[in-house]
């Protein structure tokens, strides 16, 4: 092999490793979150919960909350507001998830109460077994 076709080997080489080291973290970050692993369920006890009282959860990469209300029961809701996508908070003595952001207000089924919010907050499925809640 000749020096100079050596050297153009290795340049196209050393481009190629410059290339994926930049283009693999910009695939991971831009594909959508549904290509990645996902949870299958979430299991929790319910005494963790008691009532009136919630528990903040992670839920397929997503921040969620579950609420066990006086009236109720047992609800568990994503905490991505539908506004611009800030992360809500439960309000206890109001009984409320409010946005910090732009002051959306949703009640604690995540129905839109005032504020900008467009829609409901994501209601995440909820199955009480015996002493165990699962979500999913
Ligand atoms: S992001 Fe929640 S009200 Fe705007």
């Amino acid at each position: 092999m000749k020096r100079r076709n050596f050297f153009k080997l290795l340049l196209a080489f050393l481009g190629s490793i410059s290339f994926a080291s930049f283009a693999y973290p910009l695939i991971r970050f831009l594909a959508p979150p549904g290509l990645e692993a996902k949870t299958k369920k979430l299991s929790l006890s319910k005494g963790e919960i008691p009532v009136g009282s919630a528990k903040n959860i992670v839920f397929n990469n997503t921040p969620a909350i579950i609420i066990n209300r006086t009236d109720k029961g047992l609800v568990a809701l994503s905490k991505i507001c539908t506004h611009l996508g800030c992360i809500v908070e439960y309000n206890r003595d109001k009984n409320r998830l409010l946005c910090p952001c732009h002051a959306g207000v949703y009640d604690l089924e995540g129905n839109v109460l005032s504020g900008p919010p467009p829609r409901p907050l994501q209601k995440l499925p909820l199955k009480v077994e015996g002493e165990t809640i699962v979500i999913g």
